[in-house]
């Protein structure tokens, strides 16, 4: 059933209009965006569909393909509202404390971006609820001031400490583009992104690996480069750049806390290496970073699992010119960028390693630059 069609059933009248918003793959640049750095993601033709209509002042219900019981709530607080219908509560508070009239509003929501492996499920809510809300108040609410805001929804009202990546890709992304975000400055750049031209793919492998201790590790994460930051002096690690990096890490006694420094200070610079290429038209050559920044993120921040090293080191030994996991870690998805003449053999290089490993079976396809939130 779609997010309109349960909408009719739940609330017996038509939504007044249709949102969506995508999920993302994140070709370069993992855990930088809280330290200030450089991302680059690209929307997924994957979204999350709000249905929405209004509702008496102050009152919101919503609810979903993917849960039995719709919510109501009214003006809440942080945390009040927990589970999936959080984002959304979330959302309605974030606008709210930002001193916007928000108006009350019948939600019904569908989504096809799969929950849990690091696509940013979560951010293809918030934007989707957040442009409809925005849309149905008639709210000037400038696109470049919306990641934040939903962002906000995640970290205070959900109490999740992620970075601006996710709700930036899904609010401000292009179709056929990469966004290259500053996420200091907020600065973006719309790289052109289109691979099928050029007959390359990225091929995205979902790993169907368990999350787990995703939060408390990411939040750990966070904390060690935050320290090192103030130890370092500096406001945030993106200050660091490769050329200060030995001078940097002679300041820090602890080993942990270097390697994950040396991971955000290579990561930042292999981002604008990345943009780069993808000025010049070297699509190709951006592999060899995107398998550094793996490495990277496997031996240096140690947020990789076994079965996303297997999906990459099979990728590549199926002829992929780079791969690296995308998100947050310990589990989820990577990406490899192929031939898109050799996807079927590289997607059966990995199911062979996967079988082999008995691990369960990864599900894969080649993912294309979509749009950014809008209204259908
Ligand atoms: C998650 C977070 C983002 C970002 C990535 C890692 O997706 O939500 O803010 O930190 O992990 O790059």
């Amino acid at each position: 059933m779609s997010a309109a069609d349960v909408f009719r059933q739940r609330y017996g009248t038509e939504p007044a209009g249709l949102w969506a918003a995508p999920g993302r793959v994140n070709l370069i640049g993992e855990h930088t965006d809280y330290n200030e750095g450089y991302v680059l993601p690209f929307a997924l033709p994957q979204r999350t569909i709000a249905a929405v209509g209004p509702a008496p002042a102050g009152e919101w219900t919503v609810c979903s393909t993917f849960a039995d019981e719709p919510v109501s709530f009214g003006v809440t607080e942080p945390g009040e509202v927990s589970g999936w219908a959080g984002y959304v509560a979330g959302i309605v508070w974030s606008l709210r404390d930002a001193g916007f009239e928000v108006p009350g509003a019948r939600i019904a929501i569908d989504s096809d971006v799969p929950l849990g492996s690091g696509l940013s499920s979560s951010a293809a809510l918030e934007s989707s609820v957040l442009t409809a809300l925005i849309d149905l108040g008639g709210l000037d609410v400038p696109l470049e001031r919306r990641p934040a805001l939903a962002q906000r929804a995640e970290n205070v009202y959900v109490g999740a400490p992620t970075g601006i990546l996710d709700q930036s890709a899904s609010i401000r992304c292009q179709e056929g583009r990469a966004l290259f975000l500053d996420c200091r400055t907020y600065e973006i750049d719309q790289i052109p992104f289109d691979l099928a031209a050029e007959g390359l793919a990225i091929l995205v492998i979902n790993s169907n690996a368990p999350h787990q201790h995703v939060d408390g590790e990411y939040g750990a994460r966070r904390k060690s480069c935050e320290e090192a930051a103030h130890i370092l002096g500096v406001p945030a690690l993106r200050d660091v750049t490769p050329d200060d990096l030995a001078e940097a890490l002679a300041k820090l006694d602890d080993d942990v806390m270097r390697r994950r420094v040396r991971h955000i200070v290579t990561e930042d610079q292999r981002v604008l290496d990345t943009v780069e290429l993808l000025r010049a038209g070297r699509t190709r050559d951006i592999g060899p970073l995107l398998t550094a920044s793996h490495a990277s993120m496997r031996d240096d921040f140690e947020i990789t699992v076994p079965q996303v090293d297997i999906a990459v080191e099979s990728a590549l030994a199926a002829g992929a010119y780079g791969a690296r996991m995308t998100g947050g870690g310990f589990g989820g998805c990577v990406l490899a960028l192929i031939d898109t003449a050799r996807a079927d053999e590289t997607v059966a290089a990995v199911e062979a390693a996967y079988a082999e490993a008995t691990f369960t079976a990864p599900t894969c396809w080649i993912a294309t630059a979509g749009p950014g939130a809008t209204r259908l």
